[in-house]
């Protein structure tokens, strides 16, 4: 679907009313996961007691409570209660082969049991990861690596700092780059600023610069004033729209990007996290064919095995970041390019290249995007549909992710179209769904005839839930 398109539906669903479950309904469906999962609620019971809120990954569902998981295999997960789901979160996106993929866990454990996990020194798996990132990633010449895709973005970012010898940064507003103290600002909803930033002291924002997504004025405004201003140092972004392209992008943004960083002599930073090895082989700017002068990777490198992040890029850039004494600038991690997380690096992304993983990810994405929304059209009263980055799938029902702040009563509208995703979610789960945050899937190599017609099964129920209009 294209982008002109997209922006329309989502402008229509907020637009109008939300298509709730009745209460009748939905109670069943609520008393039935109480019932089918009694063993993640009891677990829920004793985390709270340990945990704060009983729950850490930001990625779970909390309505009514979070599930735990027992195991999985390939596109399947099962949980404490023997539940099965046909898995479209894949760990928040880096599970492109499958999970539990004896062919990588094999080498993986090879390495535990004959090296061990770390020593703080350097291995020949780093080696080997790097080339295998820079023989795949166009823009990339050398990597560092790193942890998490948070560090990566904070290493990028101070890079381009002492690089440049700039300060400004600007962001895309509702993107996510990770939870450091200068990235959590604008997330989720762009314009929201510091409404998640408790804790952050609002001095930590004075070098960066929210700018709206696809506000093509905005942004160049922001080079221009920033020029007085210490200049700006890099635009960080997703390169397919915020949260992974919940906030589709503009097919002109990404190069104008590129544009006004050639014309400021700023670095244009893409963030990979998600897109890395998963849009594509060489990443969205291969996609694109748009060239950052850094990227950031995470998850996906190791393909969920911890603990994985990396900055990359150019190697005059990159040079000026070598360990050891008074370099500049400085960074860190003792546990960064660990034997375990290098060695699953350079297996995982051999392997995806070795069974062409991001063509059978992409090709059921498509697959599956083209049949709801054929099924989605069956309801003309629900304005429901579904777009896709290759194997990156937003689902749109209550699109509380597009809330106009400048509209009316923008928080309500938030929370009654969030609950409402919830709810929906709740019911696609209690029949073995598991997605994110109720609106995006992601899919791996192994997804299946038969699990495109379960996941429309699923659907085709939910959709019986809400009266017709
Ligand atoms: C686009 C993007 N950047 C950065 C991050 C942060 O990565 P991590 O959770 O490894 O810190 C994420 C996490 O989901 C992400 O989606």
């Amino acid at each position: 679907m294209e982008y002109e398109e997209i922006m329309e539906r989502l402008r229509n669903v907020v637009s109008t009313d939300v298509h709730p479950i009745p209460e009748d309904a939905l109670e069943k469906e609520k008393k039935r996961f109480y019932e089918t999962h009694k063993k993640s609620l009891a677990l829920f019971e004793d985390a709270k007691n340990v945990i704060p809120g009983g729950v850490e990954h930001n990625l779970s569902t909390t309505n009514p409570f979070p599930l735990a998981m027992d195991r999985t295999k390939g596109y399947k997960m099962w949980d404490i209660d023997g539940n099965e789901y046909i898995d479209y979160l894949l760990c928040g996106a880096p599970i492109i082969l499958g999970h539990y993929f004896d062919p990588l866990d094999d080498e993986v454990i090879k390495i535990i049991q004959e090296k061990g996990p770390s020593t703080g020194l350097t291995s020949e798996y780093e080696v080997l990861a790097a080339k295998e990132i820079i023989k795949h990633v166009p823009s990339v010449e050398m990597v560092r690596f790193l942890q998490t895709g948070t560090e990566s973005a904070m290493a990028a970012i101070r890079i381009a700092r002492a690089y440049t010898e700039k300060m400004k940064v600007i962001k895309v507003s509702g993107s996510y780059h990770g939870w450091s103290d200068q990235m959590v600002y604008s997330l989720h909803l762009p314009g929201t600023g510091p409404l998640e930033s408790k804790g952050i002291p609002v001095e930590f924002f004075g070098h960066l610069i929210d700018v709206m997504p696809n506000d093509f004025d905005a942004l160049e405004k922001a080079f221009e004033d920033s020029k007085d201003q210490g200049g700006v140092a890099a635009i960080i972004l997703e390169p397919v729209g915020g949260e992974s392209g919940v906030h589709p992008v503009h097919p002109d943004w990404n190069r104008r990007c590129r544009e006004l960083c050639d014309a400021y002599e700023s670095l244009l930073i893409f963030d990979e996290v998600v897109t890395g090895f998963r849009l594509d082989m060489g990443g969205a700017q291969k996609y694109f064919n748009i060239m950052p002068d850094l990227t950031t990777f995470g998850k996906i490198i190791a393909h969920g095995y911890p603990a994985a992040g990396a900055v990359a890029g150019r190697k005059d850039i990159m040079e000026i970041c070598d360990a050891g004494l008074a370099r500049e600038p400085y960074l860190g991690g003792t546990l960064a390019a660990n034997p375990i997380m290098c060695g699953a690096c350079y297996h995982a992304i051999r392997l995806m290249e070795e069974h062409d993983a991001v063509k059978k990810a992409t090709d059921y994405a498509n697959q599956l995007t083209d049949a709801l929304n054929n099924l989605f059209a069956t309801r003309e009263d629900l304005p429901f549909f579904v777009y896709n980055y290759g194997p990156i799938m937003h689902y749109v029902t209550t699109a509380f992710f597009s809330v106009d702040l400048q509209g009316p009563d923008p928080l309500n509208q938030i929370m009654t179209r969030k609950d409402l995703g919830e709810e929906y979610q709740m019911v696609a789960t209690n029949q073995g769904l598991n997605s994110l945050a109720g609106t995006r899937m992601y899919s791996c190599m192994q997804h299946d005839r038969a699990a495109l017609d379960r996941t429309l099964e699923v659907w085709e129920y939910l959709m019986s839930l809400i009266p017709k209009n």
